[in-house]
């Protein structure tokens, strides 16, 4: 990896990724560090038009295996034409989701086997890991409920269930606990000040 800053936000729908992503950029900056914001599946034009087709609600059904697969071509192509390069350059790199919402959404909410998600992972981006992943953690319905209030059509998958969504968080507090040193689990049902606090705490150690 190069001499830049993988940075991954993971949660579920209404966690505040978003809103971290923006918050962080911001205090970055102010410490001049080059920072580029970006999100999966998408964050470069083809894998966009990817994003596209897996979110769309068509008439021909998408496998859970068949989606895996295109979350980690769209996946490719985001670490082949955007983060790889930047990292290169240096820049500090700030995503909204990356492979660990794999493991949580495909992995926990549709039952994908791990021994495939692992080994694309493995296949698809060797040299290309998180430095850090905050895991925005919050009960289910608590997340469902702003991301309801911030308004926006339901995706393919944001229309899931209740039960879908109890399974994403339960195993991305598993990969948390499974890597302790690379996951940090901020509590996000905490004021957003707080939030910003303890998030901001665990990026600026990468600072030193
Ligand atoms: N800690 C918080 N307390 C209260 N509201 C929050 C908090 N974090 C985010 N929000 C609000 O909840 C909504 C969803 O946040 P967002 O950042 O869009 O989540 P995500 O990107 O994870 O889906 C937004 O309207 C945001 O302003
Ligand atoms: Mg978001």
């Amino acid at each position: 990896m190069g001499r830049g800053r993988l940075i991954t936000l993971e949660g579920i729908e209404g966690a505040g990724k978003s809103t971290l992503a923006t918050y962080l950029r911001a205090q970055l900056e102010l410490r001049g560090v080059a920072v580029r914001l970006t999100r999966e599946p998408g964050g470069t034009p083809l894998a966009e038009r990817i994003r596209a087709l897996v979110l769309e609600r068509g008439e021909e059904p998408v496998s859970a295996e068949a989606e895996t697969l295109l979350m980690f071509a769209a996946r490719r192509l985001h670490v082949d034409n955007l983060i790889r390069p930047a990292l290169e350059r240096g820049e500090w790199i700030l995503c909204d989701r990356y492979t660990d919402a794999t493991r949580a959404y495909q992995g926990g909410g549709r039952g994908v086997a791990d021994s495939l998600i692992e080994s694309l992972a493995t296949a698809v981006h060797p040299d290309v890991n998180p430095d850090l992943t905050l895991l925005f953690d919050l009960p289910v319905a608590l997340g469902l409920e702003r991301a309801a209030a911030r308004r926006g059509a339901k995706d393919r998958i944001g229309e899931e269930s209740v039960a879908f969504f109890e399974r994403v968080r339960t195993r991305y507090l598993e990969v948390a606990r499974a890597e302790p040193a690379r996951v940090r689990c901020v509590d996000a049902s905490q004021p957003l000040d707080a939030v910003k606090a303890a998030a901001s705490t665990a990026v600026m150690a990468l600072l030193s």
